[in-house]
């Protein structure tokens, strides 16, 4: 089978090869391509320190790829700590390699970052607090919320006054009080204003950080490091645009600059994507089960639910797919299937389980080639809050994951069992 798949695949996903791994390990199936990654990674050199959102996907041996390669790491809860010291960050006593980014600090947390000594960035002065109590002198950056923020959808727009994330700006003054108040480390300033940013909007987000490292330097206090958060977002759909990293970086130099002429000294540019980094890497690998007509709509039903890929139903999120027809008669030289508008849905019991939807939860159906029972279907773009945002709703055990490195493949996430799933239950 040659038939190319659509959009930007990774090269390593041939027809042949995921129809091999849906036999070897079943489906639904997470896959990605460790190349997709690096190069990736290899777009945002420029910047002195790229820092993956782990919560993208957090693997531990996509976090060895990262580490592998010069990446930091940020972590959001203390399982992510766990994650990134299992594999390896904080190794080498770089006390800057984990960087652990909330809002609060629940108890056990605060006494694993005390523990392990990785760096907060706070988004309230609450957090610096009790930090502050636990720790005096454990280094700190302060994440502020500069009063506006973008997102593909409301749901991923972290700035503005409707957003619970980070220091409002106004309290920055108090944030720095509090910081001396304890003997807190002042690492740097953060910003992480959106995912899926309207880039529009870039070079005022470049001109609150720089309005915010003077404030700051006014106040008698020396910055080291400034963040210029995630956000990156990449094509979904053909024809999107794919991001200039040069540029973005470009306008981020910029700012550094003006920022570093403030402070009388140099100044380092970190950037902390988490969708850039691995979403394109990604795909999730499923098989038909089941065809049928309701009244004017067709339905493809597949194996994988929004318990396994939660984006489509949480944001109207729009992921391209490819058939693999099990008899290979998709072929450009073959007899391809004939095109047929379908709603593609999974097994869930819940109408909401459809990953063709527009926001608002809105049906659609999508010309794909017509699908028969046993056919595999791959979802695009799916490396980035995929396996990372699955549930065991409806018991479903969290699905496999194998990561693709040129001829060589490794399962790096066995398929979990309902039997471990109730084992937690004490029978
Ligand atoms: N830094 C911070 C502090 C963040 O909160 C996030 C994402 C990132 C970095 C990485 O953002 P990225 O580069 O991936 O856009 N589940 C949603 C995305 C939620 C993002 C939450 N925070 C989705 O599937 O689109």
């Amino acid at each position: 089978m040659t038939t190319p798949l659509c959009s930007a695949a990774p090269v390593t996903f041939t027809p042949a090869r995921l129809t091999a791994l849906a036999q070897g390990f079943g489906t639904p199936l997470w896959v990605y391509d460790a190349d997709t990654i690096r190069s990736h990674i290899a777009a945002l050199r420029a910047f002195d320190r790229i820092r993956f959102a782990q919560k993208a996907c957090s693997n531990v041996h996509i976090l060895r790829l990262m580490r592998e390669q010069g990446v930091k790491v940020d972590a959001v809860s203390r399982g992510e700590i766990l994650r990134a010291l299992a594999a390896g960050f904080q190794g080498g006593f770089d006390a800057a390699e984990i960087v652990f980014t909330a809002d609060l600090l629940d108890r056990e947390t605060l006494a694993t970052v005390v523990q392990h000594q990785v760096a907060v960035n706070a988004g309230s002065i609450d957090m610096l607090d009790q930090l502050g109590e636990a720790s005096p002198g454990h280094a700190v950056w302060l994440r502020i919320n500069p009063g506006f923020g973008h997102g593909h959808s409301n749901k991923t727009n972290t700035g503005g006054e409707h957003s619970k994330h980070g220091i409002w700006h106004t309290d920055l003054g108090a944030a720095l009080a509090t910081v001396r108040r304890h003997g807190l480390k002042l690492v740097g300033l953060h910003m992480h204003i959106g995912s899926g940013v309207d880039y529009g909007h870039l070079s005022e987000v470049c001109g609150a950080m720089v309005g915010l490292v003077r404030q700051a330097h006014a106040a008698g206090h020396d910055v080291h490091a400034i963040s210029a958060g995630g956000g990156l977002s990449i094509p979904y759909r053909a024809g999107e645009p794919v991001i200039d990293t040069a540029h973005y970086f470009g306008l981020w130099d910029a700012a550094r600059q003006e920022a570093a002429a403030v402070l009388g000294h140099a100044l380092q540019l970190e950037i902390e994507p988490g969708r850039y980094l691995v979403a394109e890497s990604g795909g999730l690998l499923t098989e038909v089960r089941a065809t049928k007509q309701a009244g004017a709509n067709h339905f493809t039903l597949v194996d994988a639910g929004f318990s396994e890929l939660m984006r489509p139903a949480m944001y109207g999120s729009y992921h391209a797919m490819s058939l693999l027809p099990l008899d290979g008669t998709n072929g450009a030289n073959g007899n391809p299937r004939p095109v047929r508008p379908t709603v593609v849905a999974g097994p869930l019991c819940e109408s909401g389980d459809v990953f063709t939807q527009g926001e608002g939860g809105v049906v659609l159906q999508r010309d794909l080639p017509e699908a028969r029972v046993a056919d595999l279907l791959l979802i695009h773009d799916t490396g980035a809050y995929g396996a990372s945002m699955s549930s065991n709703y409806n018991s479903r055990p969290l699905a496999a994951e194998v990561l693709l490195d040129g001829a060589t493949e490794r399962l790096i996430r066995h398929r979990q069992t309902v039997e471990a799933l109730l084992a937690l239950e004490d029978l």
